[in-house]
């Protein structure tokens, strides 16, 4: 399959045979349907997470809007899993240059590991090269070295290795960017076993957490969102009891706020691993376990 899927060089249209037709639950296509089936071998786009072979679970985390708090849920959630599945978890940031490497220790100039190495990783020989094995027990896919990569990681390249990743690892979690701007949220979404949004108690978060909600609608992706708030009780935020009757999404989650996240997100560390005790770990172990069950 991965060798129909992804070739090194694109020579244009292929004959129909060689075209991977991915629909949910597999089957031939209604006619009333062609014309969309049509579009989709133009791209060979994957629909749903049943177009990818692998045990996999992946998870996408995005946040609302940017600062919500994506990043630190992403991260906590890989090491809470990878405690249980040491060398079973991957966590890979989808957001640029992305703040897994300031939160893991592995800014660019100490760890050159990065996304775009899986642009020549084509089969699980390879993988190793593209996997930084982190103390934690996370397998890391740090962001690019530099901003003006970006427009590498294209699609094709995430859809490459999370076709990959799903066949070899136990659960793949996303560090995505807030969804609808020009990234690769979108695509991570159409594959993701489950897409978490952090949102905050914040009157422009809770906005955009409507529009996310629209878009992962369009794209068809609804019934795999849940909502995870973020920052509950935050000084000045809306409190947690006045939103959910409101929201009209499935709030899966509620993190406190917690000065102790920020502390260890500054020294480095994994909350969910320096300070056990802490209510953000005790909420954050709650919500992996919704992912586990
Ligand atoms: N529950 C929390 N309690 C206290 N501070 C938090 C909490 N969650 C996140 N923060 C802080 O909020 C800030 C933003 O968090 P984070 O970087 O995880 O958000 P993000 O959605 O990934 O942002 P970006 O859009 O920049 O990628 C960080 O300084 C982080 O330490
Ligand atoms: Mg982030």
């Amino acid at each position: 399959m991965l060798k129909k899927f992804f070739r090194k060089k694109d020579n244009g249209p292929r004959p129909e045979e060689d075209f991977v037709l991915w629909k949910a639950g597999g089957g031939e296509a209604q006619p009333e349907e062609e014309s969309k089936t049509e579009a989709l071998k133009m791209f060979n786009l994957p629909v749903s997470p049943k177009a990818l072979a692998g045990h996999g679970k992946i998870i996408a985390v995005q946040g609302a809007v940017g600062g919500d708090g994506a990043t630190t849920v992403a991260v906590n959630l890989a090491g809470l899993l990878a405690l249980s599945n040491p060398e079973r978890v991957v966590l890979m940031d989808l957001d640029g240059y992305g703040a897994v490497r300031s939160r893991m220790g592995l800014p660019a100039g100490e760890c050159l590991v990065n996304i775009l190495d899986w642009e020549d990783i084509y089969g699980p020989k390879d993988m190793a090269r593209g996997l930084l094995n982190h103390s934690s027990g996370i397998m890391a896919v740090p962001g690019v070295i530099h901003y003006d990569q970006v427009e590498k990681v294209t699609p094709a390249l995430v859809l490459k290795m999370l076709t990959l990743l799903k066949e070899s690892h136990d659960y793949i979690v996303l560090d995505c960017p807030p969804a609808g701007i020009n990234n690769n949220t979108w695509v991570a979404s159409l594959v993701a076993d489950i897409i978490l949004t952090v949102f905050r108690p914040d009157r422009a978060s809770i906005d955009l957490l409507q529009e996310n909600n629209g878009f992962m609608h369009r794209l068809g992706c609804q019934d795999r969102v849940n909502a995870v708030l973020n920052q509950a009780g935050i000084p000045g935020g809306i409190r947690p009891g006045d939103l959910e009757s409101r929201l009209g999404v499935n709030i899966i989650g509620i993190l406190p706020y917690s000065p102790g996240v920020a502390e260890a997100n500054n020294r480095r560390q994994i909350i969910v691993h320096a300070r056990q005790r802490d209510d953000f770990t005790r909420a954050m172990q709650a919500l992996a376990d919704r992912m586990t069950a």
